[in-house]
């Protein structure tokens, strides 16, 4: 019997309640399939950091950060509260995690379940099917940039990661004196060419024939040019698979107009952040889009699954945040965990439900609670076990 230990950070907000039905369904599925999840508790979010870290930059210290580093993954509500620093929940935990355990990809898939209607006209269930990559340690989200006023400035600046350390040293000067503020965007090779084999290789193993790989190489050529050569490369160890390159202005256009082109999408850090909200929103938005922040490789990083919405402090603590978010985020973890049946049980439970409409959750017109959501999904998990 296989024995997962996985680390639970309920954060913020509607956080504790959408976890506890996301644990819920994982411990119906693992009851389904005879898994045994060990699980622990870290109590990281706003009281947290008031109580003990308050006026530090980051949520939680080093050691903590590398104690989450020992479980098989981390499994995640989501953070936001006034009392604690934007900058302490990004930098101070979600952005360090990337980084401190090499999370290089970030897998969102959007599909349009039964039961759930799109913004777009006329789409099907199913007509929606994406899984949707996005490039998530480099680009233009490196953090590095400056902002002076005046002629002349000079910045040094680094990028630590773990494939590499990069130091810029930028001089600027600026002729007449005005204001001025600049962000760098870096991309390495072999981080493009590991981004895009986690594609391939995705793509393989669900048996789908096209990628779609996301570029604006006709403006941002240095770096962009650099993403698609690496992913010819790699294309090439994949002849089953067809690779079609997509400027990032006409992918949006045909995100709208015709979804259903797209199987697999790998897209550069910043491209992939908008695009994948785009994705999401098609396929019935915020509550339905799950992450996962993934280092595919299990020895090297852990990696961790959330919903990719926040912690809705508008709705907190009242029982309505709908929860399947944070359930096909389990589902994703399954899959990184090798467990594909039981990540497809949870998947076909999920969506029997919805297609039942039976359950709805207040953002899905109806009256329903995150637990009644929640309850339905295991319930039916346990009828489906084979
Ligand atoms: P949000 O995603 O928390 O909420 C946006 C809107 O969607 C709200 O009206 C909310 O009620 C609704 N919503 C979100 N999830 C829902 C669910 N499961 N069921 C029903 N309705 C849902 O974004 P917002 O309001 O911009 O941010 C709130 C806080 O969350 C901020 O502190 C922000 O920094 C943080 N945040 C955290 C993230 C994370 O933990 N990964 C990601 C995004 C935002
Ligand atoms: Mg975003």
């Amino acid at each position: 019997m296989k024995t997962y230990r996985v680390a639970l950070i309920e954060g913020d907000g509607i956080g504790p309640e959408i976890l506890r039905e996301g644990k819920k369904v994982m411990d119906a599925a693992a009851e389904a399939t005879g898994i045994t999840w060990q699980w622990k508790a870290y109590p990281y979010g706003a009281d947290h950091w008031v109580q003990n870290r308050k006026g530090f930059p980051t949520l939680v210290t080093e050691a903590e950060m590398a104690e989450l580093g020992t479980h098989d993954a981390v499994y995640f509500g989501a953070i936001g509260d006034p009392r604690v620093p934007d900058s302490v929940n990004q930098a101070g935990l979600l952005l360090w995690m990337r980084f401190y355990f090499d999370q290089y990809i970030n897998l969102r898939p959007a599909k349009l379940y039964r039961g759930v209607s799109s913004p777009l006209a006329g789409k099907k269930p199913h007509d929606i099917d994406i899984c949707f990559i996005r490039e998530n340690s480099e680009d233009f989200y490196i953090g590095l940039g400056g902002r002076f006023k005046g002629t002349r400035s000079h910045d040094e600046l680094e990028m630590r990661r773990a494939l590499c350390k990069a130091r810029f040293d930028v001089d600027i000067s600026l002729e007449p004196a005005d204001e001025m503020g600049y962000q760098i965007g870096a991309m390495t090779g072999r981080n493009a060419e590991r981004t895009v084999r986690y594609g391939f290789e995705l793509a393989r193993r669900k048996k789908l024939t096209r990628i779609t790989l996301i570029h604006k190489a006709n403006v941002l050529m240095k770096i962009y040019d650099l993403w698609i050569e690496r992913a010819r490369q790699v294309a090439r160890d994949y002849p089953d698979i067809e690779m079609e390159l997509a400027i990032v202005d006409a992918a949006t256009m045909w995100l709208v107009r015709a979804p259903e082109r797209f199987q697999v999408i790998i897209a550069p850090n910043m491209f992939g952040d908008i695009l994948s909200d785009l994705a999401a929103s098609i396929v019935g938005g915020l509550g339905f889009a799950p992450g996962g922040n993934i280092n595919p490789d299990r020895k090297a990083g852990v990696s961790m699954f959330e919903p990719i919405h926040g912690s809705a402090p508008d709705i907190a603590g009242k029982g309505i945040a709908n929860p399947i978010a944070t359930i096909l985020a389990g589902q994703l973890m399954l899959d990184h965990l090798g467990e594909e049946r039981a990540a497809l049980l949870v998947e076909q439970a999920t969506e029997d439900v919805l297609a039942a409409g039976k359950v709805r959750t207040p953002d899905m017109g109806g009256r329903s609670t995150c637990r009644d959501m929640g309850d339905a999904i295991a319930e039916r998990l346990l009828q489906l076990k084979p």
